[in-house]
């Protein structure tokens, strides 16, 4: 089946974003068995573990599926790079009565490991962001039967996905929560808004279409159904969800946070990210360029960040949501869905009303 086919199939064109550290396999369940589209986020998975992750996904649920991984680069940062940043990073260890962590071995799990061990899973779908796959790992990837969604910010980013040979397109627009996915140019030239960004990747591309970025209900969906996106990727607006692992403190951020609250960081892992702005961010916003690239400072400041949310300490956790987290709410991820869904359906009608009037006068 081509993904243009399993997404028209969907009774529901809505995909819920991986999101690490807010949803686990009970979202992508929830979402999945509503006629939506769920997905593992899989990034911060050993290799290991991602045959069992999927395993369990198949044996729960008939319904597609996807299973998402971060292309994170091997890192090799020098002694004295590490050194100055668990130097800078150690007031804010000591504030929550612990040392910074000891060097670590690895910073992320190894990609082309992860890679091997979904192409034996074979999951319906996967997708992936931070780069692009060559061609061979795609063609890998199909002989499984798996099908590749790769994140775009830019058209020249979906046009090397498109010649990796990959089957549809996450367009990831500036207003996205969490890390952004832009990886040909630096960020101030991957900074394009999800409604240009989906309309130039459809004139451009011939590739099924996601839209992922400020999509927060059923408007926000029949927007982008109506920009010729073949369905709507939500993140932000799950962060809420009953079966979201989204932490106490970073919940109660959500609920509070008030609209335009969230900026962009690069303090927290080494790249550019979208969060509810906490102290951390402003205090570290001067470093933040200083900071060893992912997975390297990610990794250091992990112990922090789950200090901090043992503590109940919004102020030094990553509190990764998007430009639209004024209007998430909580609910059962099933009937979100069902909710958004029918909000689509009289967004569209509102709109196929207007311009009838507009007809007839
Ligand atoms: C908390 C959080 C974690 C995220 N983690 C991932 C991830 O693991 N992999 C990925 O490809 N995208 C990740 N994203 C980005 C989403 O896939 C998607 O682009 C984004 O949520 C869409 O924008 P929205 O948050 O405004 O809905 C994450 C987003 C959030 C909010």
């Amino acid at each position: 089946m081509s993904l243009a086919a399993l997404l028209a199939a969907l009774p529901i064109p809505i995909l819920q974003a991986p999101m690490v550290g807010a949803s686990a396999d009970g979202l992508a369940l929830a979402v999945s068995r509503a006629g939506g589209l769920g997905a593992l986020a899989a990034g911060g998975l050993a290799p290991d573990e991602i045959g069992p992750a999927v395993a369990a996904m198949r044996a729960a649920t008939d319904a597609p599926f996807s299973v998402n991984l971060l292309m994170a680069p091997e890192a090799a940062p020098d002694a004295a790079e590490i050194d100055r940043a668990l130097e800078r990073l150690k007031p804010w260890y000591a504030e929550l009565g612990t040392s910074p962590p000891a060097v670590p071995n690895r910073f992320a799990p190894a990609f082309d490991a992860q890679l091997e061990a979904l192409i034996a899973a074979a999951p319906p779908v996967a997708s992936f962001a931070f780069s692009v796959l060559s061609e061979g790992q795609v063609e890998a990837l199909h002989r499984a039967g798996i099908l590749v969604v790769g994140t775009a910010t830019t058209v020249a980013e979906a046009r090397a996905w498109a010649e990796a040979g990959a089957d549809g397109i996450c367009a990831q627009g500036f207003e996205a929560g969490g890390h952004r996915g832009h990886f040909l140019e630096g960020l101030e030239n991957s900074l394009v808004g999800t409604l240009a960004l989906v309309a130039t990747i459809r004139a451009t591309v011939d590739l099924p279409v996601i839209a992922a970025g400020g999509i927060m209900d059923g408007r926000g969906v029949a927007a982008v159904l109506a920009l010729g996106a073949s369905a709507a990727q939500m993140g932000t607006a799950f962060l809420l969800a009953d079966e979201a692992v989204t932490s106490t403190p970073w919940r109660r951020t959500v609920e509070a946070a008030g609209h335009d609250s969230t900026r962009l960081t690069r303090a927290f892992t080494g790249r550019h990210a979208r969060g509810v702005e906490n102290r951390f961010m402003r205090l570290m916003h001067g470093a933040q360029d200083e900071v060893p690239a992912y997975p390297v400072q990610n990794r250091l400041t992990q112990p922090l960040r789950a200090a901090a949310t043992q503590a109940d300490d919004p102020e030094m956790i990553s509190l990764w949501a998007g430009q639209g987290v004024g209007l998430a709410r909580p609910g059962r991820a099933d009937e979100q869905l069902r909710r958004w869904w029918a909000q689509a359906g009289d967004a569209a009608a509102e709109v196929a009303g207007r311009t009838k009037r507009g007809d007839d006068a």
